[in-house]
C-alpha cells in the first residue's frame, strides 16, 4: 500500500473490529469461490489525503488468480496486484487507517461497511441480483496485435496507466487501434514484398493510428521503413514526434502541413482516417497521383456531394428527410470514392470499421493497385455517369482533382 500522509491509527472496540472481520472474511470467501465482482475503499479520513478511493477487482493472471487494487489518486492512477492473504492485511489496515467506507459487490449481496468518525462501525448488507464475473470464467485474455506490457508510445497517448493496463475510458480507443491493425494486417500481406516501405498518414491528429501501424509494420514486417504522419495543428505534430523518440521510432516523423500541399514521392501506403470532408479526396487523389500501392480511409463528413445532389425523380419524396438525405449523400460520395479509384486500377473494398455502437463515422475504403483495362474502365465511367445523373451530381469533387 502506498504510504499515505497524515495517518491517524483507529481504535476499535471488539464488537467494531468483529464487523470489520465479518466483512473481510465475507471477501475471503467470495474471491475463494470466484464470486468477487469489486470492492471500494472511499471516504478518506484525512481529508487532505492525495489517495481518493481503491477499487479492488479479483484479476486473472499467468499467475493464478490475485487482487488488483488501482489507487486512484487526484491526478493519476497507479495498479498493483496482490495474493489474497496480502490483500486481506492491506484492506483491514486500509479500514484501520485511512477509508471510513468500503462497498463490496459479490454475486447476489451489496456488503457495506460504514465506519465513522468516532469509529462506530455499520455493517449492511442488501440482497441484490449480479451475477458471476465473466472475466474470470476466461482463463485466457485475448492477444491483440497491440500488446500494452512495455509498450511506451500506447501508454504516452494516455491509452494505458502506469502500470501498462488499459485505463478503462480508453477501451473503446483500444479496441478501435486493434481491429483497425487486424483489418489491414490482409492487405499488408498481399503488398509487394520489398526491402523498404514508404507510409504516410495524412491528417495524424493525435497519432493512435500511426503509432500503431509503424509499430506493427516494423515488428512483422519490415524492418526498413518510412514513415510520416501529416498534420495541420503544431502542437499535435510536436507532441506526437516527442512521443515517437521516446518510444524508439526513429523514422517515424509527423510533419506540419495540409493534406492539400504535402507531397511524397510513390508512398506505398497512404492511409487518410476521420479526414473532414474533401480532405478525404485530397489525400485519395495525393494517394492516386503518387502511385501508392495501398490507400486507406475512413471518411468523416460528408457535405460536397449533400450540396451538390439535385434530386428531381422519384426519390425526392424520400429525401425531403433530412437524416435520409444526409446518409444518401454520405452513401454517394464513398461509393462514387470508391468508383473513381477504380478507374485509376484500384481494386476496392468498402466495409464497417468499427460497431457503428462506437460512432456514425465507421466506413472504411480501401484500395489496392492492381491495373484496369480499357473495357473496364469505360464501364465503370459509365457507372459513374449513371450515378450521378440519378442524383442531380454534376461533380464530385475528387473528379475535379483528378481532371477526369
Ligand atoms: C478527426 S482527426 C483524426 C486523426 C487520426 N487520423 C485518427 O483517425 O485518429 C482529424 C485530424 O486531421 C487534421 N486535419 C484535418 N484536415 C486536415 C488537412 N487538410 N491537412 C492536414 N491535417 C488535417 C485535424 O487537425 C485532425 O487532427
Amino acid at each position: 500500500m502506498p504510504n499515505f500522509c497524515c495517518k491517524i491509527l483507529a481504535n476499535f472496540t471488539a464488537m467494531e473490529q468483529e464487523k470489520i472481520d465479518n466483512f473481510t472474511e465475507k471477501l475471503k470467501t467470495a474471491f475463494n469461490e470466484g464470486n468477487l465482482v469489486k470492492l471500494t475503499l472511499s471516504k478518506l479520513r484525512a481529508k487532505e489525503n492525495d489517495l481518493q478511493k481503491i477499487t479492488i477487482t479479483p484479476v486473472r493472471l499467468k499467475a493464478g488468480l490475485k487482487v488488483n487494487f488501482v489507487y486512484s489518486y487526484k491526478k493519476r492512477d497507479i495498479t498493483k496486484n496482490y495474493s489474497l492473504d496480502e490483500s486481506l492485511d492491506l484492506i483491514k489496515n486500509g479500514l484501520a487507517e485511512d477509508f471510513l467506507s468500503a462497498d463490496m459487490y459479490i454475486v447476489g449481496e451489496n456488503v457495506k461497511l460504514l465506519i465513522d468518525k468516532k469509529n462506530v462501525a455499520k455493517l449492511l448488507i442488501k440482497k441484490i441480483d449480479l451475477p458471476k464475473p465473466v472475466s474470470l470464467n476466461h482463463n485466457r485474455i485475448k492477444e491483440r496485435a497491440i500488446v500494452t506490457q512495455d509498450n511506451i508510445w500506447l501508454r504516452e497517448v494516455g491509452i494505458t496507466n502506469a502500470a501498462w493496463q488499459v485505463k478503462h475510458e480508453m477501451k473503446d480507443k483500444y479496441l478501435q487501434i486493434n481491429r483497425y491493425i487486424e483489418l489491414l494486417q490482409p492487405e499488408i500481406e498481399r503488398l509487394e514484398k520489398k526491402d523498404h516501405l514508404t507510409v504516410v498518414d495524412m491528417g495524424s491528429g493525435k497519432g493512435y493510428l500511426t503509432f500503431a501501424l509503424y509499430q506493427h509494420l516494423t515488428n512483422s514486417y519490415y524492418k526498413n521503413i518510412n514513415m510520416k504522419g501529416v498534420e495541420y495543428r503544431p502542437d499535435l505534430v510536436d507532441i506526437c514526434n516527442r512521443i515517437a523518440t521516446k518510444a524508439g521510432f526513429e523514422n517515424l516523423e509527423f510533419l506540419q502541413g495540409t493534406i492539400e500541399n504535402t507531397q511524397f514521392a510513390d508512398p506505398d501506403i497512404l492511409i487518410a482516417l476521420h479526414a473532414c470532408d474533401t480532405a478525404t479526396d485530397d489525400a485519395i487523389f495525393r494517394g492516386i497521383s503518387q502511385n501508392a500501392s495501398l490507400i486507406v480511409c475512413a471518411p468523416c463528413c460528408h457535405k460536397q456531394i449533400r450540396k451538390a445532389m439535385k434530386v428531381e425523380n422519384e426519390f425526392s419524396s424520400v429525401l425531403k428527410h433530412g437524416i435520409l438525405e444526409e446518409r444518401q449523400a454520405e452513401l454517394l460520395t464513398d461509393g462514387l470514392r470508391a468508383l473513381i479509384m477504380e478507374v485509376f486500377g484500384y481494386k476496392t473494398r468498402v466495409f464497417e470499421f468499427i460497431s457503428s455502437e462506437h460512432t456514425s463515422k465507421n466506413i472504411m475504403i480501401v484500395g489496392r493497385k492492381v491495373g484496369i483495362n480499357e473495357a473496364r474502365k469505360a464501364k465503370v465511367l459509365e457507372e459513374i455517369t449513371a450515378v450521378k445523373r440519378l442524383f442531380g451530381i454534376e461533380r464530385h469533387y475528387l473528379e475535379d482533382l483528378l481532371n477526369m
